[in-house]
């Protein structure tokens, strides 16, 4: 069956990016059906680095078609610069390659001003949002407000004025909160502008989509954020306003159950987290610093749309476990494991104790999860480097053990691990 979908199995950040460009190369289209620019997906081919936040991660194979699909949210304006971006940096990016759902909502303004208001106002219990007015543009959505893609395609009159009320809408309540009001002409040059760059684009992807599977065309479905920050699945309210999991790719997409023959799961090979809400097994000291790095190469761990560093910890087995309940993967990917040499010692958190409990799954609330210790399992380390590995054998015994107890611990095979930020430093197993 021709689809495969690859979500991350933990809060964000996994390193999917390179899983589906590396799918990509033995597929035909490759489709992202959540979330919007809030995701930071990071790809280095050769001497480049490519920072992609709307445009699906299969845009660096030429006969590849790349769909943006109706589940996702889209900030028209930051769509244009990220198209020319590519295109300065001599990616392809055509109405032909590039095909964005008429169904996908838009991102105004006000989203963006009211995401702000609402985490001013939410004080100590900010959900620590990108800011990319992800969250309100969902709420427009869900509430029968939104204004979508397809919008663009009207005459110019009947689009700007969808753009000026929904502004003047937004202006009462930024208002009330003692924020600036937004001024709607200025808005919506900028937006009509970016109307008028992306009308070849936008068509019905779920049709396309369709129609392609029914000529036996082979599609990886894009997820974007991760399962644990799923608006049902992930640690409500610390979570974002779409569906990351399994469902959602089918919603975010148009299209039916029976043809997905994979759902991959792709994990760090230990934890990290942005924004707040509780984590387990975090860290703090020198295992968190080795962990997280300092920053200067592309893949320390600092957000690629904030810059915010990540709050890092061991391996969360509690965690993957809920998310191989939730999305069903029939195989998971592990990524950066060539970090976490030179440590002596690994632990995987096997279960939490809350109140005197032993889980193996996640408390319900955030509350009882915040009082969870994680009792941990400790395996050896390994020293040597194993960036040039390329074959599961050539990995240090350590090594091998850890990624066989993972895939023990949480019943799912592992059969490809990332060793580090290039396309071809992948470990297969045979
Ligand atoms: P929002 O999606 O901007 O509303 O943010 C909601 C929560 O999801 C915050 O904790 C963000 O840090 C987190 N989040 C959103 N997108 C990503 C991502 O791509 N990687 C990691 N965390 C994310």
């Amino acid at each position: 069956m021709p689809i495969t979908i690859l979500i991350g199995a933990q809060w964000g950040d996994e390193g999917k990016g390179r899983f589906v460009d590396w799918l990509a190369k033995s597929s035909d289209i490759v489709a992202r059906y959540a979330g919007g620019d809030n995701a930071g997906h990071t790809v280095a081919i050769d001497e480049d680095v490519y920072k992609l936040h709307l445009i699906p991660s299969g845009v660096f194979h030429d006969d590849v078609v790349s769909i943006m699909g109706n589940g996702m949210v889209v900030n028209p304006v930051n769509l244009v610069k990220e198209i020319k971006g590519l295109q300065a940096m001599g990616v392809e990016i055509t109405p032909e390659r590039l095909l964005i759902s008429s169904r996908a909502h838009i991102i105004t303004p006000a989203h963006i001003a009211l995401d702000k208001a609402k985490e001013i106002a939410r004080g100590d219990e900010a959900i620590g949002t990108t800011l990319r007015g992800i969250g309100p543009a969902y709420l427009d959505k869900t509430g029968r407000a939104g204004i979508r893609m397809g919008d663009m395609l009207l005459d110019v009159e009947s689009f700007a004025e969808r753009l000026y009320s929904a502004i003047e809408r937004t202006n009462e309540t930024l208002v009330q909160q003692g924020m600036e009001r937004l001024n709607p002409q200025e808005v919506a040059l900028d937006y009509l502008d970016a109307a008028a760059f992306l009308k070849p684009f936008i068509v019905d992807t779920s049709i396309y989509l369709y129609k392609a599977l029914r000529e036996g065309k082979k599609v990886v479905c894009e997820g974007a954020q991760g399962t644990l920050l799923d608006i049902d699945h992930g640690s409500y309210p610390f979570v974002t306003s779409s569906s990351p999991t399994v469902g959602g790719a089918l919603t975010g997409l148009g299209v039916g159950p029976t043809d997905v023959e994979r759902v991959l799961g792709v994990a760090k090979a230990f934890s990290t987290r942005v924004g707040g809400g509780p984590m387990p097994t975090e860290l703090d000291g020198p295992v968190a610093d080795k962990l997280r790095g300092t920053g200067e190469n592309f893949w320390d761990e600092y957000g690629t749309t904030t810059g915010r560093p990540r709050r890092c910890g061991w391996l969360d087995i509690v965690m993957l476990r809920y998310a191989v309940s939730v999305n069903g993967f029939t195989e998971m990917m592990l990524t950066k494991m060539d970090i976490l040499s030179g440590l002596d010692e690994l632990k995987l958190a096997v279960a939490y104790e809350v109140d005197g409990e032993r889980m193996v799954y996640p408390p319900v609330t955030n509350e009882q999860l915040s009082r969870a210790t994680a009792i941990y399992e400790t395996l050896d380390g390994w020293q040597e480097d194993i960036s040039g590995c390329r074959t599961f054998d050539e990995l240090p015994e350590a090594a091998q053990v850890y990624v066989q107890r993972i895939a023990d611990l949480c019943e799912v095979p592992i059969n490809s691990v990332s060793v580090g930020p290039e396309r071809d430093q992948l470990v297969l197993k045979s």
